[in-house]
């Protein structure tokens, strides 16, 4: 068996052991220290546009105090991009919200401003105003953030960015994160950058980040004693963490550069098969880091299906996964309501995610490629 090729994993550049070993000389081992400050900083001069950061836990956790600051409460609405992982989801369904998911367009794969607008009118007329919109920049993708930006202001709803998948991609020039009244990153193991598990709350509002850092820490109160006047959360990020993600900060232009490479290798060396379509930049105002390339197998005699080939792949031990499974077609949500037009429903059915890891070698990436030509040639016999 060959040896794994894996969708995506950790890349470290080399500095994150000595930042490492610095908060273990000065025993740093909490959720707080310099190294938290220092990641937060370096966080935000790389965003610019003036935003602030607060390093949390994950992306999940920074997603829910982002609900949780905008005043999210039970039986309020949110809105969400469909065409998602489970993660931008879930926390509206801690605050004991409703969910309202919104379809793709098929440029970006992103949310559809056009039904943004049609699920905002629809919601108004029934007498709800929707507390947020979660749009998400999927695979590292961004979405059309002018227009979405538009309806937000048109209707006066914040705008949260899920930018989890997208550290480092642009939309005309400006970095993703920097867009929305707030934004949320995450350092989970499989992203462009990690620190284990982690995430980041972004804004240019520093109140808030004052008081996301007040609420990930047990939302102590100022008092000698240990007293509360509000639910607070564990959800800071370690100093341990944060000391990996130091080092990690310094990677980033490299890890975006080998990502978009591996993008190119694949669209140049797939070229001829017409049946693959690629998830790629509209034009060149959208600037993409190519977390995961991501394909769709548009084949219409259905010879080769996106499963078909994903089985293919494994059997040489080649991981690639379907593109996220709608949140609307998911049993835990196929209740709330939803507005769409197939987009996301349709990439679910032929998308596919390709390796696409910045350790990926160039021999792995050609033993991807063959393989993926392979499933056409045979199918073809
Ligand atoms: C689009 C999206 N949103 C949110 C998250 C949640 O981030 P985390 O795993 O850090 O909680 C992830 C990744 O896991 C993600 O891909």
């Amino acid at each position: 068996m060959n040896k794994k090729i894996s969708l995506s994993s950790p890349h470290m550049g080399g500095s994150e052991f000595l930042f490492l070993k610095n908060a273990f000389d000065s025993n740093w081992i909490a959720p707080l220290g310099p190294h938290v400050d220092g990641f937060e900083k370096d966080l935000a001069t790389y965003l610019g546009n003036g935003v602030h950061v607060a390093a949390l836990s994950s992306g999940t956790a920074s997603l829910h105090l982002a609900l949780v600051i905008l005043g999210v409460k039970q039986n309020d609405e949110v809105i969400c991009q469909s065409l998602t992982f489970s993660a931008s989801a879930n926390p509206i369904m801690y605050q004991g919200a409703t969910p309202v998911f919104v379809d793709s367009e098929s440029q970006t794969w992103n949310m559809s401003p056009d039904l943004l607008e049609i699920a905002i009118k629809d919601r108004l007329s029934k007498g709800k105003k929707p507390k947020a919109i979660i749009v998400v920049h999927l695979y590292g993708m961004p979405a059309e953030m002018d227009r979405i930006m538009e309806v937000s202001r048109k209707y006066q709803i914040p705008v949260i960015e899920d930018a989890a998948e997208a550290l480092g991609s642009t939309y005309k020039g400006r970095k993703l994160g920097t867009f929305g009244d707030m934004a949320i990153l995450s350092f989970n193991g499989n992203k462009i950058i990690t620190t284990s598990g982690g995430g980041a709350l972004v804004s240019k509002n520093e109140d808030w980040i004052i008081k996301s850092r007040f609420l990930a820490t047990q939302a102590r109160d100022i008092a000698p004693h240990y007293q509360h006047s509000q639910v607070g959360y564990n959800y800071r990020m370690s100093n341990i963490c944060a000391s990996i993600g130091r080092g990690q900060m310094e990677v980033l232009p490299l890890r975006i550069y080998q990502r978009r490479k591996n993008f190119t290798h694949y669209t140049r060396l797939l070229s001829n098969i017409s049946n693959i379509q690629f998830q790629i930049e509209p034009d060149d105002t959208f600037f993409s880091n190519h977390w995961l390339s991501a394909i769709t197998l548009e084949d219409e005699e259905g010879k080769i299906t996106n499963d078909m080939m994903r089985l293919a792949l494994a059997e040489d031990n080649i991981e690639v996964r379907p593109v996220w499974k709608p949140m609307h077609m998911q049993p835990v949500f196929s209740e709330f309501p939803f507005y769409g037009d197939g987009t996301a429903e349709h990439l679910f059915k032929v998308g596919l995610c390709l390796p696409s890891g910045s350790n990926l070698t160039e021999y792995e990436i050609r033993m991807v490629i063959s393989k993926i030509k392979n499933c056409f040639s045979t199918s073809i016999v």
